[in-house]
């Protein structure tokens, strides 16, 4: 069976590129989405994307993952630093996920640097800009092969 694997981006990285490119960079959430298509082909597993500004949609998605994917992704924007609602839905749903900034989250304001999510994620991967993402790929990538050949 093919790996599948559930992309979720919280609120604001729809306007990637042009925010903040400085601190985010001018790579678009669409050029990072094709990137890791590209990627994923090659790699031979099955990806999903969801962006959305709403933490309930977010919950929704992560609720829905249930049985459908292995792992999750997740740039979950600056509902990392807050949302107890997406910590408990990670927690509730067991499917292995991976926390990921594009910025290094600990070298910018205080209120950044707790994360409520990174308790319940496998691991952080922040301040690779958009390699963040192919990083946290490659890591379920190879871990799903590991657990498929188990
Ligand atoms: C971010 C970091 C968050 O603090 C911020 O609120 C974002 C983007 C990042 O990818 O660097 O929206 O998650």
């Amino acid at each position: 069976v093919m790996l599948r694997i559930l992309v979720l981006n919280g609120p604001n990285l729809n306007l990637l590129g042009t925010r903040k490119p400085e601190i985010y960079g001018t790579t678009t959430l669409a050029d990072i989405e094709q990137e890791m298509q590209r990627r994923a082909k090659e790699l031979n597993c099955q990806l999903s994307f969801l962006q959305s500004n709403h933490e309930g949609a977010l919950i929704d998605a992560i609720h829905n993952a249930k049985g459908q994917y292995q792992y999750i992704i997740i740039n979950a924007g600056a509902y990392t630093h807050t949302s107890v609602a997406i910590r408990d839905a990670i927690e509730a749903v067991e499917i292995p996920t991976i926390e990921i900034h594009l910025s290094n989250i600990h070298a910018r304001e205080e209120f950044r640097h707790v994360s409520m999510l990174a308790p319940v994620c496998v691991g952080q991967i922040c301040g690779f800009g958009a390699m963040s993402y192919m990083l946290a790929l490659q890591y379920a990538v190879e871990m799903g092969k590991q657990n498929d050949e188990a």
